[in-house]
């Protein structure tokens, strides 16, 4: 955490797409956390501990935003208590209008287009109002579906970045997807 430096601001107005929405997450969300990352795709391909415990989810929920992360919830527009997946920008540098933004779906939410809408909304505010330039997101060259996710929310593939990434002590080779903000 930067001494001094605010939290980044939550969106306002709020983010809402045609089916879903993003907020802050809460201590309510705690039995959904745990829940949706007991899933093995979510602890494969994400830094999230195995195994997930409440305690997990509670310092998650408590350590929330910071001058350089804005992880948000993904949730149904029918029901905000509905959790349905994460966004989240991390290595945010405001000053260099850059960011790297990551995500997963609950196991129960799949299939149905919430990776690729919430992306598509978060990485439109954050290039947008927000004022970021440019946006990465690593995908690991097997995650295909990521891949499909990423491409569909707009971001161009990169480069191979050779063990781009750390997960609980080992290295990935990972695939660089990048969005630009448009001129
Ligand atoms: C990758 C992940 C985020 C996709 O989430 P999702 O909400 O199911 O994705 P979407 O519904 O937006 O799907 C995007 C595309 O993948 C397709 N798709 C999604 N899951 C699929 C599956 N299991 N089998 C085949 N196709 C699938 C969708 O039909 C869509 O394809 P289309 O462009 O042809 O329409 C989800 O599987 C996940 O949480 N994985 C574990 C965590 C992770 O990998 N995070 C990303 C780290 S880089």
């Amino acid at each position: 955490m930067l001494i001094g430096t605010p939290p980044i601001e939550l969106p306002d107005p709020p983010l809402i797409s045609g089916s879903l929405s993003l907020r802050e997450w809460s201590e309510n969300d705690v039995d959904s956390l745990v829940k949706a990352c007991a899933d093995p795709l979510t602890a494969r391909y994400t830094s999230v501990p195995i195994p997930y415990t409440p305690e997990d989810a509670r310092r998650f929920v408590a350590f929330g935003r910071s001058p350089n992360a804005l992880p948000l919830a993904v949730v149904s527009n029918d029901d905000e208590a509905s959790v349905l997946g994460a966004v989240g920008l991390h290595a945010v540098s405001l000053s260099r209008r850059r960011s790297e933004i990551g995500y997963w779906t609950a196991p129960w939410a799949r299939r149905s287009g919430v990776a690729s809408e919430a992306l598509e909304l978060m990485s439109a505010w954050a290039l947008g109002p927000l004022g970021l330039e440019r946006l990465d997101l690593y995908a690991e060259p097997e995650n295909l579906l990521s891949q499909r996710v990423a491409e569909r929310a707009g971001f161009r593939k990169g480069a191979l970045v050779r063990a781009g990434i750390a997960l609980r002590g080992r290295r990935y080779d990972v695939v660089r997807f990048t969005k630009l903000r448009e001129p």
